[in-house]
């Protein structure tokens, strides 16, 4: 009798031991951990408590400080259809910075100067999807990331990169209190374009779209990480845009591609030097007595 409890109870242990395949339900989406924003200080929430409700601070996208009043995010984060209104008349529109926990208080939360929308952003192919925020007041210096340049390594199949965002953790709608980061793989342009060849589901566009992710899926963004951050080798390399579902293999998250939009960001920026110690803004102008 004791055997064979010893036996079965070795065999049930052996049972646990053997990882289960992932099921819809399991998949976490912004899956990997919890994170805090002193270790993504770039990784901002976009709010609106009159469209979206007090529980969550009103978060509704993600953005990236790129500069000390810029923010970069998704174009179709500040249309008409998310917000209710023109981004101008949106005054409600708040930027959080670092407030780990959306049911809190901490951190700050800023209001917008100036929202400038992609006018090339296409709803319909997704192509372009980039907008900048202007903060009413600059933020301390230490929270930036800079802009990845075209023909960066950090483009390269294969490079490991980390999304964040409050999103969807399992494309059933429930959002996150707490900003969270996942691990995904930077593809290839050709499995992209396999991926989402166009049709309903949207086709991917290699000059002004990345797409990360895992064959097996089980990582990746979500709604409500739209306009949050992709950052390869310390350096923002895409913005969450869309995807087919959340986490499903064969289906990657889909990225607006920064190099192809960092001029545009530039050129909306207030800021003197949006793209970073190492960036063209600078080596384009001469010093500036601070
Ligand atoms: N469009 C979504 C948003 O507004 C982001 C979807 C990203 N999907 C994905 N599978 N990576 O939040």
């Amino acid at each position: 009798m004791r055997a064979l409890r010893y036996s079965l109870t070795a065999a049930f242990a052996l049972l646990l031991a053997v990882p289960a395949p992932a099921t819809a339900d399991e998949r976490l989406v912004v899956g990997g951990q919890e994170v805090k924003t002193a270790d993504a200080p770039w990784a901002v929430a976009l709010a609106s408590r009159a469209r979206f409700g007090t529980t969550r601070s009103g978060q509704f996208c993600g953005g990236v400080v790129v500069a000390r009043s810029t923010i970069v995010t998704a174009a179709h984060c500040l249309t008409r259809d998310v917000l209710g209104t023109e981004p101008s008349a949106a005054t409600d529109l708040r930027v959080i910075v670092g407030r780990d926990d959306l049911r809190g208080t901490a951190g700050k939360e800023l209001a917008v100067k100036e929202a400038w929308v992609n006018p090339d952003f296409s709803a319909g192919t997704n192509a372009g999807d980039v907008g900048v925020i202007t903060l009413a007041e600059p933020l301390p210096d230490g929270r930036t990331i800079a802009m990845a340049q075209q023909g960066e390594p950090v483009y390269a199949a294969n490079t490991p990169a980390m999304v964040y965002g409050w999103g969807d953790t399992q494309g059933n709608g429930s959002y996150s209190d707490t900003l969270r980061a996942a691990p995904v793989l930077v593809l290839g342009d050709e499995l992209c374009e396999q991926a989402y060849p166009g049709g309903l589901e949207g086709a991917y566009d290699r000059k002004t779209m990345l797409c990360a992710g895992w064959a097996e899926g089980g990582k990746d963004a979500c709604q409500g990480d739209s306009g949050g951050p992709l950052v390869a080798g310390g350096r923002l390399v895409g913005l969450v845009s869309w995807g087919s579902g959340c986490a499903q293999p064969g289906r990657p998250g889909v990225y607006t591609r920064i190099s192809a939009v960092s001029a545009m960001v530039t050129a909306h920026s207030v800021d003197k030097k949006p793209h970073g110690p190492q960036g063209p803004a600078q080596l384009a102008r001469p010093a500036v007595p601070k």
